[in-house]
């Protein structure tokens, strides 16, 4: 791995922590050990229940605490079905005058020449969620007039495309979906997300990263799978905490497709490199 700048970048991925204390006390140990400029947090890092701390689970207050201090340039969420009502509790303790608070909803996140497409969930009350959005870009404010954004529901291209549009091929690097695309080993029919799956099949990003699904990757022995030119992720998550680091490498500070990526999966101890990243796409399949 070459030194870490703006032409080789490394992100860490995290799906489904779901307030339990062993994903969230081994979270700043994952951080040192493999020292990403980003990390992004696929959803349900928050657990949609009264019971939490009944059933030995932190509460939204601690673990807001606990990312807010995660030693990160940037630390990037996006929403899953279990950041319900509870996400108010979350916001309020985030303490935004020592660190934003960044929330991909149908936006790109862009670091150097690397962007970042953050999902909508469909499934669960993103009312809340939505409410607490700036009304642009991706940073929360307390300020009420800068504040509120429409629920984005299951409508992907209304913003997709203008995306696609302003940041052309960039924009296929990598979505982070907390829900999978549908039909895949990946996740069980229950996880999918069939409006996903023909935004994957029409753009053909180069890799999505979700979670949701904890157990069928390991059912299925699979974390991984292509469709069309697309690479699809889900590393599952277990007692110990699963996890993926993705090493982009860039051949300009522009903003463009990495020259290559490597994907490792933990605790798999597994990893794939897309090579040649191509601009190519079938252009008939773009509407
Ligand atoms: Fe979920």
């Amino acid at each position: 791995m070459a030194p870490r700048n703006q032409m080789n970048i490394r992100l860490l991925t995290l799906a489904d922590l779901h307030q339990a204390p062993i994903h969230y006390n081994r979270l700043p140990q994952i951080i040192q050990e493999h020292r990403p400029q980003i990390v992004a947090l696929v959803g349900d890092f928050l657990n949609a229940s009264e019971d939490n701390e009944k059933n030995g689970l932190l509460s939204e207050a601690e673990c807001a605490k606990r990312l807010s201090e995660l030693d990160v340039n940037h630390l990037l969420f996006v929403r899953g079905n279990h950041e319900d009502a509870n996400w108010a509790k979350f916001v309020r303790a985030w303490p935004l005058d020592k660190r934003p608070l960044t929330c991909l909803y149908g936006t790109a996140f862009i670091y150097g020449p690397l962007v970042i497409l953050g999902f909508q969930c469909t499934m669960g009350w993103e009312g809340e969620w939505a409410r607490s959005l700036p009304k642009q870009g991706n940073n929360l404010s307390r300020n009420p007039a800068e504040t509120g954004r429409k629920r984005l529901g299951v409508h992907v291209q209304r913003w997709l495309k203008p995306i696609m549009r302003t940041l052309g091929p960039a924009a296929r690097t990598i979505w982070l979906m907390h829900q999978p695309p549908a039909g895949l080993p990946i996740a069980a029919p229950i996880g999918f997300n069939p409006w996903f799956t023909n935004f994957v099949d029409r753009y053909q990003p180069l890799l999505t990263i979700s979670g949701h699904d904890h157990n069928t990757p390991h059912t299925n022995g699979t974390w991984h799978t292509k469709v069309g030119n697309t690479t699809c992720v889900n590393v599952g998550q277990e007692l110990k905490t699963g996890y993926c680091i993705v090493d982009f490498e860039f051949q300009s500070s522009n903003i463009s497709l990495p020259k290559s990526m490597t994907v490792t999966a933990f605790q798999w101890k597994q990893s794939f490199t897309i090579k040649k990243c191509s601009a190519q796409i079938d252009k008939n399949k773009v509407p």
